[in-house]
């Protein structure tokens, strides 16, 4: 456990220029299913799957933030971050997923970005946070097929021209590794796939996919960044045998090497080609350096670490530690260790820590959210975080995860990891208190 810090302690730790933040994505927080043209996703669709979310809910309401735009900003604002990372429906902006862009979705995205602008606070967009049009999964087989790509670089081309000015940031995809392996290998994410060829088949179009909208980003007018965000962690074997140590070698090929090595390596690692064998993906030539762009930062998102053997695949770890409502082991160490090791391995981009947060169990009594764990999540990740900077890993930004609970995909409501409480009947926000303790870490003086 760390010793508990003052806000300006804590502060202090941290360069003067580092980029404090939160984030959200568009299906998680807007609702608004059916609004201003809009198109069904395939999580619109996955959530009507009998059994497939928790909680039996769906996404068509979330937070409502597509109509609470204004005063979400306001909360925005008054937290006092430097930027927010949110991200934009593909289905809103193209509903087909295909051909000219629906004024109404751009719209607004527009306003978001203005109004973040003019409160101050600077926009960090993702293009691909799991809601593809679900046009694209029903005609084409959705990343399964490579033309997807293109229609990704299309969409990409589309948000740059009309946001590009203004956003500071464009990150491609959030977690491929998300897509491919919950969403078509175990099937437990959106469009529902179990099958390892497909997986890893869409893993590949998602990279080419992120070549491919790099290009036709950079080719607008654009000034704003372009990388991507991968979701990593250490994985440890689960015992000390050798067929252990061998099957967490192979999990972290495929959870870490797969995307690192293709995007800074420009190919796929032996090791995980080898155990695909015949279901490794189809791939053209140049797609390796199609894939390799280069990416002006590296977004990580970093929850807990990952367990492997041959009993357990593959697990976040929970051996007797202690434990967020997701099961997942809150181990601040592994952050800094991920990124020691990235440090080590790759010659990296700019490195910013695009989500890492916590659910618990909230409850709200007389107006107010007593969270100390999940303040205690955030802070032990800032010490281990800042002690990685402290070490010369050029990390330059944090986004906790999330600005406010919202429909935490499978699981429906039921997982708050919000610092912001929303009452899912009267849609009310309240500012957790370690939403009151991140205020004061921001407005402390540096
Ligand atoms: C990440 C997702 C994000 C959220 C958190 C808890 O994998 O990117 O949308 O669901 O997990």
């Amino acid at each position: 456990m760390t010793r508990h810090l003052s806000v300006a302690e804590l502060r202090r730790l941290f360069p003067r220029d580092f980029v404090w933040g939160a984030a959200t994505s568009a299906f998680q927080v807007e609702g608004a299913a059916q609004v201003d043209g809009k198109g069904p996703s395939i999580w619109d669709d996955f959530c009507r799957v009998p059994g497939a979310i928790a909680d039996g809910s769906n996404a068509d309401v979330a937070c409502d933030h597509y109509n609470r735009l204004d005063t979400d900003l306001d909360l925005i604002a008054h937290l006092g971050v430097h930027a927010y990372r949110f991200s934009i429906s593909w289905p809103r902006v193209q509903p087909l997923g295909a051909g000219a862009a629906n004024e109404g979705g751009l719209a607004f995205y527009d306003r978001l970005v203005d109004g973040l602008l003019e409160r101050n606070i600077r926009p960090y967009a993702t293009l691909y946070h799991w809601d593809l049009p679900a046009e694209l999964q029903r005609r084409d087989g959705g990343w399964l097929a490579r033309d997807t790509a293109d229609r990704f670089a299309d969409y990409a081309r589309l948000v740059a021209d009309r946001l590009g000015d203004r956003v500071v940031s464009f990150a491609t995809h959030n977690e491929p590794w998300v897509t491919a392996v919950l969403g078509h290998e175990r099937g437990v994410f959106a469009p529902g796939v179990k099958n390892r060829r497909v997986a890893y088949q869409v893993s590949h179009h998602l990279l080419v996919s992120h070549g491919l909208a790099s290009q036709a980003i950079r080719s607008t007018r654009s000034r704003a960044d372009v990388g991507i965000v991968l979701n990593m962690s250490p994985v440890y074997p689960e015992t000390d045998s050798p067929v252990d140590a061998a099957h967490a070698k192979l999990e972290d090929g495929r959870l870490v090497r797969w995307y690192m090595d293709a995007l800074f390596k420009s190919g796929y690692p032996a090791d995980v080609l080898k155990y695909l064998g015949n279901d490794a993906p189809v791939m053209q030539p140049g797609d390796n350096e199609l894939i390799a762009q280069p990416c002006d930062f590296l977004g990580v998102n970093y929850y807990h670490p990952t367990v492997s053997g041959s009993v357990n695949p593959a697990s976040p770890a929970s051996s007797g530690a202690a434990v967020t409502d997701m099961g997942w082991e809150v181990a601040p160490q592994g952050l800094a260790e991920l990124l020691l090791r990235l440090h080590h391995d790759y010659d990296l981009p700019p490195v910013l820590i695009t989500e890492n947060g916590a659910a618990y169990q909230d409850e709200l009594i007389g107006g107010r959210v007593e969270d100390e764990q999940r303040r205690q999540y955030i802070e032990s990740h800032l010490v281990a975080l800042a002690d990685v900077i402290r070490r010369g890993v050029d990390v330059n930004g944090y986004f906790v995860w999330s600005l406010m609970d919202n429909f935490e995909w499978a699981e429906g409501y039921r997982k708050r990891f919000g610092i912001v409480h929303v009452d899912y009947k009267t849609l009310q926000r309240t500012l957790k208190s370690s939403a009151l303790w991140y205020q004061a870490l921001l407005r402390t003086a540096t």
